[in-house]
């Protein structure tokens, strides 16, 4: 039986980066189960496609939100106008992000803010927004999209690997703290997966250094982390490979462990 409130016509699940890869899926899956979404990215018309193709036919429709998650005055727009709509916010999936290679120094301050902006103080944000109103009512459910990379440094991904290591971190507790009042946090930590990620963190060479067979597609890897979602599961990693992978950066001692990952996104 799902852990995580049934849909309802005074409630919404509030899905992050639904324009692109995992976060369609995860939309296609919620919207499966009868739950009403509200999609925010910044491409409107992907929204749009997304929005169009889950409405209609006696599906539960979907709402389009426009908004730069790493802008605080953007995002705290989009929250005020939730918080005042006709839908209550019961379901959160924190999934926006993106990823940067290459050594820090050689790194933008800017893009490095910005995804720190993204990946970390959007998802507290939302949480620290949405989750009292789940409290109160005793229901809800937060979905944060974190990855392997959390479960150990990586040189030439730091920044990214870290903003991951915080928000799996942060996800463990909150499950914990939110388990009593009917709330269920789950953190999905997939491993590689084809989306538009790669293009966006310019992985060419963690591509290429990359078997086939680790990579997974972003609908298994959306049906995993539902699935465990619903189970009420702390944290979900997506597919064996990966959590071999994970428990090797959990485990191994950081002096066996960097060496090994130091080439794995290249020199540059
Ligand atoms: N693909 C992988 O290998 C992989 C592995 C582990 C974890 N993950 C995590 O999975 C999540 C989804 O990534 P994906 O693989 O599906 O990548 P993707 O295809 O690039 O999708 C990223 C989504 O985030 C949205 N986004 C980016 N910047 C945003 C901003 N400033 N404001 C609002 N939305 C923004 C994008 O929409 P717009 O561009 O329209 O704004 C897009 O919908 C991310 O958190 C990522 O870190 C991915």
């Amino acid at each position: 039986m799902s852990q995580l409130p049934p849909p309802s016509s005074t409630s919404t699940a509030l899905i992050t980066g639904a324009s692109s890869g995992i976060g369609i899926e995860l939309a296609k899956l919620l919207s499966a189960r009868g739950y009403h979404l509200t999609l925010v990215a910044r491409r409107k018309e992907r929204l749009e496609e997304v929005a169009e193709q889950l409405s209609g036919d006696g599906k539960p429709g979907a709402d389009v939100m426009v908004c730069d998650l790493a802008d605080p005055e953007a995002r705290g727009v989009m929250v005020g106008t939730l918080l005042g709509g006709a839908r209550e916010v019961e379901i959160l999936v924190n999934n926006a992000g993106f990823g940067l290679t290459g050594r820090m120094f050689n790194n933008s301050a800017e893009r490095h803010t910005e995804m720190i902006r993204l990946n970390i103080e959007a998802v507290v944000d939302l949480m620290d927004r949405f989750s009292p109103g789940m409290v109160e009512r005793g229901r809800g459910g937060i979905l944060n999209v974190a990855s392997t990379a959390g479960f150990q440094p990586l040189p030439g991904m730091a920044v990214y690997a870290a903003t991951k290591s915080f928000v799996l971190s942060m996800s463990e507790a909150a499950h914990t703290e939110l388990d009593e009042k009917g709330v269920v946090v789950t953190a999905l930590c997939p491993g590689p997966v084809r989306t538009e990620f790669a293009e966006v963190a310019d992985l060419s060479g963690f591509e290429a250094n990359t078997p086939d067979r680790m990579w997974m597609e972003a609908d298994e890897t959306a049906r995993i982390g539902i699935e465990g979602f619903e189970a009420g599961k702390r944290v979900v990693i997506a597919g064996n490979l990966n959590k071999i992978s994970a428990a090797g950066g959990r485990h191994l001692p950081r002096w066996a462990l960097l060496p090994l990952v130091r080439g794995l996104y290249g020199r540059n």
